[in-house]
């Protein structure tokens, strides 16, 4: 189903999330069943929004960040009083802990109402999140690309693309400019187990576009690091602390660990709104822990021993030490660390 929005800001045949041109609905593209069905549904409250993300029907750093804001715009739509609009936006906050555009995005729509902004200025605030999303992952894209060799085989883990953002991508972002200005780019992309972000939408992505992709079980890139096929590796982020450690999906530390172990780059590609300089480092970042049954279950089936226990953390933390550079819409941080972060805080 194209997308079911007459001038999507995503600017390609699906987006993540809009909102609808009468500001009364958001239009979620239902990410748990691509890529065998490609659906959208419409909603019309904040509570609705914010069990979209907790429920990942909409998912990814950024996308999560403007589905809050497209939110903010149909909590103030119906909350009565200054105090009833609080209580929504803090349910929206809620909604997942660890990705930081959430919470940035919301604040920002707060403080527009603070300034005295009145509905249609809302959602124009909320459109302009989703547009300079846009427009930063295009500069991260072509920051990022430079470094990207022609010929490269290029490991990726999760979904960093046109589906966790506002369009294009940040970490896919930097392979389709890199592909874009000519590169013959191949792409290497962790099933990430247990939401299989890799397998369903980086490889539903990337294919579409016409980009070679193969998938790759979560265990398999040491294999592949040691028979030198893999040239460099580019993900995304949830959280970027003062210090430069980045918080991404589960296993994305030990794919940078791999990468170091045989001196390959490891690059994070994020906008600024991933940047949080009030964490000071890894170890402040909230880790999300989700139920078990993701691991225990395929579907409703049980395949682990009844009686068995699992652990379910939503990301790890990869030490600044690890990363390469870092790509962003101001700039590429390299070395990693606090001072290049700082140089870049406007
Ligand atoms: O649990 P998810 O699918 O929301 O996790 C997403 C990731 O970890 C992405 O790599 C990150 O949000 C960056 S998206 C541009």
């Amino acid at each position: 189903m194209p997308v079911p929005h007459p001038d999507p800001i995503s600017a390609a045949s699906y987006s993540a999330v809009e909102l609808c041109p009468e500001n009364d609905a958001v239009l979620m593209l239902d990410q748990r069943r691509l890529p065998s069905e490609e659906v959208y549904e419409r909603l019309t409250t904040s509570t609705e929004v914010a069990r979209g993300i907790a429920d990942m029907v909409v998912r990814g750093a950024p996308a999560i960040g403007i589905a809050a804001a497209y939110g903010v715009v149909l909590a103030a739509r119906r909350a009565k009083s200054r105090d009833e609009l609080g209580a929504l936006a803090a349910e929206l906050r809620r909604a997942r802990p660890t990705a930081v555009n959430l919470m940035w995005a919301v604040d920002r729509m707060l403080s527009c109402v603070e300034r005295g902004a009145d509905a249609p200025a809302l959602a124009e605030e909320a459109r302009e999140i989703h547009r300079a999303d846009v427009l930063a992952n295009r500069c991260i894209g072509a920051l990022g690309a430079e470094r990207v060799p022609d010929g490269a085989t290029v490991l990726t883990h999760c979904n960093a693309g046109a589906l966790a953002t506002g369009g294009y991508g940040t970490a896919l972002g930097v392979i389709r400019a890199a592909v874009e200005s000519g590169k013959r780019v191949r792409v290497l992309a962790d099933e990430t187990r247990p939401y299989w972000q890799g397998l369903r939408l980086t490889a539903w992505e990337l294919h579409q576009d016409g980009i070679p992709v193969e998938i790759l079980t979560d265990g398999m890139a040491g294999f592949f690091f040691s028979k030198g096929a893999i040239d460099l590796a580019v993900v995304g982020s949830d959280r970027i602390a003062k210090n430069g450690d980045v918080a991404n999906k589960i296993g994305t530390y030990s794919v940078a660990c791999l990468a170091r172990l045989h001196d390959r780059p490891f690059y994070v590609a994020a906008p600024w709104s991933t940047v949080d300089l009030g964490c000071p480092g890894g170890s402040a970042i909230p880790i999300e822990e989700r139920s078990i049954t993701e691991i225990t279950h395929l579907g409703d089936r049980r395949i682990a021993p009844e009686g068995v226990g699992a652990r379910n953390p939503g990301f790890d933390v990869t030490p600044a030490r690890l990363v390469s550079a870092i790509f962003t819409e101001r700039g590429v941080i390299d070395p990693v660390g606090e001072a290049g972060l700082l140089a870049l805080d406007a």
